[in-house]
């Protein structure tokens, strides 16, 4: 708690009061699912070492994507990096990260990396087009070699489907610049935890890990600053399983 006392202090760009007050209420909190609305930089400092058993997480990429009140820059993105990683793997067992590809180098070493692709191009770049993201893993898997909840341990998982499928648009109508497609995050919480588990998200958008999370029976935080994203979430939860 002196840590979080002295972060929050040091910084004048939001009043301590309001800092404190980030930290303490959740803005939800229902069915094992909880919402932090606020800076994951500060409210990381709550919890205790190894309390999550999974952090499955994706920060901003640094590639300049409009986001409501975050400027994603390769320099905010590197503070980020600096101010929550070492946070993030105290308080998990394990921890999957999606880097993107241009940043990748701004991360600790993995311990592990997977990749996810798909089966027809999505976003391009400056050579050609993007048909496969990496995710960082660190820290110990769960059971031994072979296969986890029926996924095989490989270190690809490959989703069919085209691009609307495979990268981000799965939920084009959210009002999030870059919602998750659902299938890839129940596939990764799967994999890598076991039924009742707790899951973090310290950047969770418009709430796709809790979603996922909620409908395989894992108990979830997120944490997110912006309002308006963390609404998103609470919707998506509150919405009822179509298939
Ligand atoms: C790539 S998006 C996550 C999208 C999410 N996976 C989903 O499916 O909706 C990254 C999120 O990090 C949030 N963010 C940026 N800086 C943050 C901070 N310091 N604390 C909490 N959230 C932050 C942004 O607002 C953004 O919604």
């Amino acid at each position: 708690m002196k840590s979080l006392m002295t972060s929050l202090m040091s910084s004048n760009s939001v009043s301590t009061e309001n800092k404190l007050r980030e930290v303490m209420l959740p803005y939800y909190e229902q069915d094992g699912i909880t919402i932090y609305n606020g800076n994951a930089e500060h409210i990381l400092d709550s919890f205790s070492s190894k309390q999550f058993d999974l952090c499955l997480t994706d920060p901003p990429y640094g590639i300049d994507y409009k986001y409501d009140g975050y400027e994603d820059t390769e320099d905010n993105l590197l503070k980020l990096i600096n101010n929550t990683f070492g946070k993030i793997l105290s308080s998990s067992k394990r921890v999957a990260v999606f880097s993107g590809v241009n940043n990748i180098w701004k991360y600790p070493k993995a311990d592990w990396t997977v990749s996810y692709s798909w089966d027809t191009t999505a976003t391009y770049g400056a050579l050609g087009y993007n048909q496969w993201q990496p995710i960082l893993f660190y820290g110990k898997d769960i059971k031994g070699f072979g296969s986890v909840n029926g996924i095989i341990k490989s270190d690809s998982i490959k989703l069919s489907g085209g691009a609307e499928i495979g990268f981000l648009r799965t939920d084009k109508n959210l009002e999030h610049p870059c919602p998750k497609p659902l299938n890839i995050m129940k596939i990764l919480i799967a994999r890598f935890t076991n039924e009742g588990d707790l899951v973090i998200d310290p950047f969770a958008g418009a709430g796709t890990t809790l979603l996922a999370a909620k409908r395989l029976g894992r108990k979830a935080v997120g944490i997110e600053q912006s309002r308006a994203y963390c609404d998103i979430a609470i919707k998506r939860l509150s919405q009822m399983e179509l298939f």
